[in-house]
Order: structure tokens, then C-alpha cells, then sequence
């Protein structure tokens, strides 16, 4: 589904390139961990898998199509889901609204089904006044589900994250775990996670780690 194909990145000059010549293929229905050195580039890679950076050599492609042809914009808006490890959702809405304006953003085919967005939420452990109070209200745990389960409401078949377990305990972290095996199992889709966590890493279909400029399958 996705490919890397000579994939290379660098801030300043080559000679300091975070990895060079990557070649890597992630499939639908699959979960992936990306684990490595702190400042080895995990970020960076999945900032370039989620669009919100270009390569500086090589390309990637969705589906055999260079996501620069497909246009970034597009394809952050249309194909990618983001989790960052601080949850990121709009602090000023409820769970509810979080998950409705992601789906009218994205245009998703569930767009306006508030019955389906609350039957998410339920699903993910949140009670109906959970789902319409505020965000900051809830729980460090409740929230990344949040986060979480706006990713299943939205059409994305990429779902890619950035240490999603980081401010979760081991409770909240088994959870978490098990709900990007669904997406990934359930839904069909392609999940990658960046994680410190070895849990984590070991829950997943797939694992590799970034060492030394190049990915290698763990
Ligand atoms: N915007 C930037 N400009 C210049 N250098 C950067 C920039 N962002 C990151 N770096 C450097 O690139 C390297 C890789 O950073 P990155 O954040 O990708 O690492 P990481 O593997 O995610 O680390 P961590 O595990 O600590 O999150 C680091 O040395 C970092 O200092
Ligand atoms: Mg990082």
C-alpha cells in the first residue's frame, strides 16, 4: 500500500543524512512499530509517510502513486490519520464535536452520522456525558482514545503515530495497543507507530528498527 522507494532525508547538509536509500513496503491490514535511537530520525520519517515534510531524494508512494503527485495537501486531508502523543484534539470542543469535524474536514463517508461517531466513542470506553463534555475534562488515557477513535471514524487508510503511548500508563498503554491491532485488523488499514516502548513494539504485526542512517526488520 505504501513504499518508500530510495528514500533519503538530511536537516543541513548530506553528509548529515538521517537515512539514506530506503526502501520499505507497508501493507494494509498490518501493524508496524518504528523504534530506534532518540534524534536517529523516527519523527522525521513519519513526518515525510504523513506528508507533512518532503524527502529531500527518493519518493513515496501511496497505492503506486507518488504522494507528491497526488498533492500533499490532498493527501494529509484524504488518505493519512495522525496520532501524536499528545493527543492533539480541539481542547475547546467535546469528544463528540472532535470526531464530527474531523469527518466533515476530511469529508469522510460518515460525514454528519452522529449516531456512528457516538457509537465509536462508546465503543471505546466513553460514557454518553463523557462524549459531550469538554476534552479537558477527561483523562490523559480518554483523551489519546479519543484521538484514536477519530482516526476510525475518518476514511484514512494510513494511520500513522508518533509515540501514542508516551503519557499512558501500562493500563492505558495495553488499551491503546489493542486499538491500533482493530484498526489495523478490523478496519484494513495500514497502522506504523513510533515507539520507545519494547510493549509496544512486541504487540505489533511488524517491527524496524532505525540505526546507523538505515531500517532494519527486527
Ligand atoms: N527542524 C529541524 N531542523 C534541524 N534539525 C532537526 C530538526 N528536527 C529534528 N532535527 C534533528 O534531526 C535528528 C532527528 O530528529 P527526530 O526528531 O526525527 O528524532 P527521533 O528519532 O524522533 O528522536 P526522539 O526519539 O527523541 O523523538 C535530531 O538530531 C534532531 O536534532
Ligand atoms: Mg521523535
Amino acid at each position: 500500500m505504501l513504499k518508500t522507494k530510495d528514500l533519503s532525508y538530511w536537516y543541513d547538509q548530506k553528509k548529515n543524512s538521517l537515512f539514506e536509500n530506503v526502501n520499505l513496503e507497508f501493507e494494509a491490514g498490518q501493524s508496524y512499530a518504528i523504534v530506534g535511537q532518540s534524534g536517529s530520525g523516527k519523527t522525521t520519517f513519519l513526518s515525510l509517510i504523513a506528508g507533512l515534510d518532503k524527502p529531500k531524494a527518493g519518493s513515496i508512494e501511496l497505492d503506486g502513486k507518488d504522494i507528491n503527485k497526488i498533492g500533499l495537501t490532498n493527501y494529509r486531508k484524504k488518505d493519512v490519520s495522525i496520532v501524536f502523543q499528545s493527543y492533539n484534539l480541539f481542547t475547546y470542543m467535546s469528544p463528540l464535536n472532535n470526531l464530527l469535524t474531523a469527518m466533515s474536514v476530511t469529508e469522510s463517508r460518515h460525514a454528519g452520522d452522529k449516531e456512528y461517531a457516538q457509537q465509536m466513542l462508546a465503543k471505546l470506553g466513553l460514557t454518553d456525558s463523557q462524549m459531550k463534555t469538554n476534552v479537558q475534562q477527561l483523562s490523559g488515557g480518554q483523551q489519546q482514545r479519543v484521538a484514536i477513535a477519530r482516526t476510525m471514524v475518518c476514511d484514512a487508510n494510513l494511520v500513522v503515530a508518533d509515540e501514542p503511548t508516551g503519557n499512558l500508563d501500562e493500563d492505558n498503554t495495553t488499551e491503546v495497543i489493542d486499538l491500533f491491532q482493530q484498526i489495523a485488523h478490523e478496519q484494513g488499514k495500514c497502522v506504523i507507530i513510533v515507539t520507545h516502548e519494547s510493549a509496544v513494539a512486541q504487540a505489533c504485526d511488524n517491527a524496524y528498527r532505525l540505526e546507523k542512517h538505515e531500517f532494519s526488520a527486527v
